[in-house]
């Protein structure tokens, strides 16, 4: 069964084909960072011009790399929050249009179900991943731009919330510090690449603990990394970009292994684009029991192969979304 996905909820403009929740056949993303990095962050307004613009080209190379026509499709899956109004109403009416002229049925995804269902995608498992699929329940962790959470994953499309971050997102903190040290947007990348040249003891940095608690909190950390680039001499700035990764590298792999042995998880599933971080994968593979899933780098960000692998356990349950189907920027999961 093969679906076509679209995301445009934040500053990528992406289309997919996937096969059955799992096969690949095609994903096609456009990248608007260079557009927003000029502004240290993503721009609402500019975003959703440039979905209008590159979202036709992206879903027709999607539909060709693939190989596919309206014959070949089962679904049409597309993002409907948590993200940007005006970016998700681009995918989303381009969708709505898409499924009526085709009488396909529509998919109304959340995004960040399909930041998980990325650990279905069997493409492009990488080598030091648990081979999938993850076993349920699953204990995930899911590390973007705009989100930190964790949930446990009991069956398909079941989930039981656990934490989140009561402050600043994984993503946006690594996105923030790298500002406040210089090095660019997005500043996840651009962080884990000035750490390989740092020491990640040289600078004393707090661990957010929150202890007894499965909520994270990423500002403070934020604020000390400020404190640091006042002090005089300063630190070198790769030193304090590799002990900050290391700081909240040791928070989240810590709390997600606490929480998969609280919770009677049998896996555990990275995901979010803070999951591509390398450190991340390393270590929690190194201190996991359980065995760790997690996507390709290239799927860790926003992609629209995801989307579609959501929309695929949304079909064969029977979860259609109505034709008046609208954008829901603040979608929660669960
Ligand atoms: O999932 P995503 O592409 O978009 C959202 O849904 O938010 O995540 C983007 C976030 C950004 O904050 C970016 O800095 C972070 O993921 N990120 C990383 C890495 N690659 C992307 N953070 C740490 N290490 C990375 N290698
Ligand atoms: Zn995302």
């Amino acid at each position: 069964m093969r679906l076509l996905g679209i995301e445009t909820s934040c500053d990528e403009t992406a289309a997919a084909v996937v096969a059955d929740g799992a096969q690949i056949l095609s994903n096609v993303v456009a990248s608007q960072i260079p557009l927003h990095a000029v502004y240290g962050g993503v721009v609402p307004e500019v975003a959703s011009r440039q979905h209008l613009l590159a979202i036709l080209p992206v879903v027709k190379r999607a539909l060709a790399e693939a190989g596919v026509s309206r014959a070949d499709l089962a679904g049409v899956a597309v993002t409907v929050g948590p993200g940007l109004a005006g970016s998700l109403l681009v995918g989303v009416n381009l969708a709505k249009a898409l499924a009526w002229a085709w009488s396909l049925p529509l998919l109304a995804i959340n995004h960040l179900e399909a930041h998980l269902y990325a650990g279905w995608l069997t493409a492009e498992v990488p080598p030091d991943s648990a081979s999938p699929p993850p076993l349920f329940p699953v204990l995930c962790l899911i590390v973007s731009g705009g989100h930190s959470l964790l949930l446990v994953m009991e069956e398909h499309r079941r989930y039981r919330f656990l934490g989140r971050s009561r402050d600043d997102a994984a993503g946006e903190a690594f996105d923030k510090v790298a500002r406040l040290l210089g090095l660019g947007y997005p500043g996840g990348p651009a962080i884990q690449e000035a750490a390989l040249k740092g020491e990640a003891t040289a600078v004393p940095l707090p661990r957010p603990w929150l202890r007894g608690s499965p909520d994270f909190s990423f500002s403070g950390l934020k604020t000390a990394v400020l404190h640091l680039t006042l002090q005089e001499p300063p630190y070198r700035r790769e030193d304090v970009a590799a002990s900050f990764q290391e700081a909240v590298v040791d928070v989240l792999v810590a709390k997600t292994l606490g929480a998969a042995a609280q919770e009677g998880a049998r896996s555990i599933l990275l995901a979010g684009g803070v999951a591509a971080n390398q450190l991340l994968r390393q270590r929690i593979i190194r201190d996991s029991p359980l065995p760790v899933h997690f996507p390709t780098s290239r799927l860790c960000t926003d992609n629209a192969a995801m989307v579609a692998a959501a929309g695929y356990y949304h079909l064969i349950q029977g979860d259609l979304a109505p034709w008046d189907a609208d954008v829901m920027p603040n979608l929660p999961l669960p």
